[in-house]
């Protein structure tokens, strides 16, 4: 996930992530095909003008979504959804948002590890990464500059 300097992911539902450095861009493209997946809420891949190529794009809608190459249209509880990729072959999963998915995940205590990049701009306003009541502790892994104005940190989530 990609967030400003105070802790916002977007402006609001419908906002693309099209504000991020290109090192954000490299960081999210290598990851992303990395684990050959991703998971998202359906408001997040709405932002994208068409499903990203080369890895499986796992949308999470109550809707039905009509058929598109390299989409796999998922519903209900992420326990059963991760279970399903892991019959696919799946041995991690990548959840790249948007903050109703992140919470979810967060709530069912299902995500090990957070990779963020911290990108120079404040919103003030808008979604943040997370939107319940939570206190979780987290473990530093990995503190890198990718520009002159950017860091990625990633952590492990201690429950
Ligand atoms: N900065 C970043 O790195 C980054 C990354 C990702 C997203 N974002 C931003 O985040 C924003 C979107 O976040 P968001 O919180 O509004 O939405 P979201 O989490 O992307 O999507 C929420 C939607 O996902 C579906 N959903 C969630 N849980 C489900 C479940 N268990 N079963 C079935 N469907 C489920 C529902 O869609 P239905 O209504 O279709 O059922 C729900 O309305 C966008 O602006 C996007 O650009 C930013």
């Amino acid at each position: 996930m990609a967030i400003t300097a105070d802790g916002k992911i977007a402006k609001n539902k419908d906002h693309f992530a099209n504000w991020t450095s290109k090192e954000d861009k490299q960081v999210f493209i290598q990851t992303s095909k990395d684990f050959g997946m991703i998971m998202m809420g359906y408001n997040t891949f709405k932002t994208f003008p068409a499903p990203l190529k080369n890895r499986l794009n796992v949308v999470f809608s109550e809707k039905a979504g009509e058929e598109l190459e390299g989409v796999k249209w998922v519903s209900g509880e992420p326990e059963k959804v991760l279970n399903e990729l892991e019959n696919l072959g799946f041995k991690k999963a990548l959840l790249g948002g948007g903050t109703g998915l992140n919470t979810l995940f967060l709530q069912k205590k299902l995500i090990n590890e957070i990779i963020l990049t911290v990108e120079p701009k404040i919103f003030g306003s808008g979604l943040s990464l997370f939107n319940d009541d939570f206190d979780i502790n987290l473990e530093l892994l990995e503190l890198k500059k990718i520009n002159n104005n950017s860091y990625l940190v990633r952590y492990k989530v201690v429950y």
